[in-house]
């Protein structure tokens, strides 16, 4: 325990029960203040979820919590809790040009206004999912921005073991081998011509939500993993960390980011359409391309849905 640490007490007081039991004297010694703090602190904590048992031996921090207190100690950066906003994107994109550090995390259990890809809208359930964004300040060129999208999916995929639909939607798979979306990624750049001043990458990752909007193929981790135990605090400090590493490789071995991309990739071997092209996806170029085989030779996409087409 790191008696200057910055964050809240209630985040440290869930840090310092890492190890097992603490009493309210022992934790209050160790912070430098009141055992009422730290009472005050653990009511706190369970206010947001978080099991916390009172035992001889002292508090026995158990799962769960999801609010400003779990969030800062699970993912151990700077955190801004919304229970209800526009867009995490929109809401860290300002606080990025007011020089918000890298690494900086905006939650939110409700979205009003939830931006996705190319212009559409992100509609997930209250309490049920993850929303956020994740402020990134790498050195990197803007026109390789696309490749911090390719690497958020494949933490995604690590974490969560699901497919990687090109270029960063997360799939689980269905009867019908078209895949129903569990998560999507959308990036928003701060840049100017030969410089990437940052990058807001937002991640919506639908986790226990049951019911989607209509015509939207979609499912969740619950679903599509039934059996396993999802912990919304614990999955988001995993998430963040794996996206920020994988990201950040991209600096010095975009090869390696790429690799891991092709292996999590269920877009690549089969016969896709995007846009007014057809063809075999064949694989992913240096620059996060698609290339599909079709009849008329080797087609780079750049941009685009990307649709299944299913052999009949
Ligand atoms: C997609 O269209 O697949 C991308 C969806 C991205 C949604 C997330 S939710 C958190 C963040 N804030 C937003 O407004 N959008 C992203």
């Amino acid at each position: 325990m790191d008696p200057f640490d910055e964050r809240p007490l209630g985040a440290k007081v869930a840090g310092g029960l890492e190890e097992g039991p603490l009493t309210g004297q022992v934790l209050a010694e160790h912070f430098g203040v009141s055992r009422q703090a730290i009472w005050k602190a653990v009511q706190a904590l369970r206010a947001e979820g978080m099991e916390v048992a009172s035992e001889s031996g002292g508090y026995r921090r158990g799962g769960g919590g999801f609010g400003p207190l779990s969030l800062s100690w699970r993912c151990n950066r700077p955190v801004v809790f919304h229970s209800e906003t526009g867009s995490t994107n929109r809401d860290l994109f300002t606080l990025a040009l007011d020089g918000a550090e890298a690494g900086t995390l905006v939650v939110a259990e409700r979205q009003v206004a939830g931006k996705g890809r190319l212009g559409r809208t992100w509609v997930s359930s209250e309490g049920k999912n993850l929303s956020f964004s994740l402020l990134l300040r790498p050195s990197l060129l803007p026109e390789q921005a696309p490749l911090l999208c390719l690497a958020a999916a494949v933490a995604i995929h690590e974490v969560t073991g699901l497919g990687i639909k090109w270029p960063n939607d997360i799939l689980a798979p269905t009867a019908d081998g078209v895949g129903a979306k569990v998560s999507g990624i959308l990036a928003e750049l701060h840049a100017e011509v030969g410089h990437l001043h940052f990058v807001v990458l937002g991640v919506g990752l639908n986790v226990h939500a049951q019911d989607f909007p209509e015509g939207v193929v979609a499912t969740s981790l619950a679903e599509a993993c039934p059996g396993r135990v999802w912990d919304r605090g614990a999955l988001l400090g995993e998430l963040v960390d794996r996206i920020e590493s994988r990201c950040y490789q991209l600096q010095t071995d975009p090869e390696g980011v790429l690799s891991a991309w092709r292996a999590g990739s269920v877009t690549l071997g089969h016969e896709v359409r995007v846009g007014q092209h057809q063809g075999v996806a064949v694989d992913l170029r240096e620059d996060g391309a698609l290339i599909l085989e079709t009849a008329q030779g080797r087609v780079p996409i750049l941009a685009g849905d990307v649709q299944m087409v299913l052999s009949s």
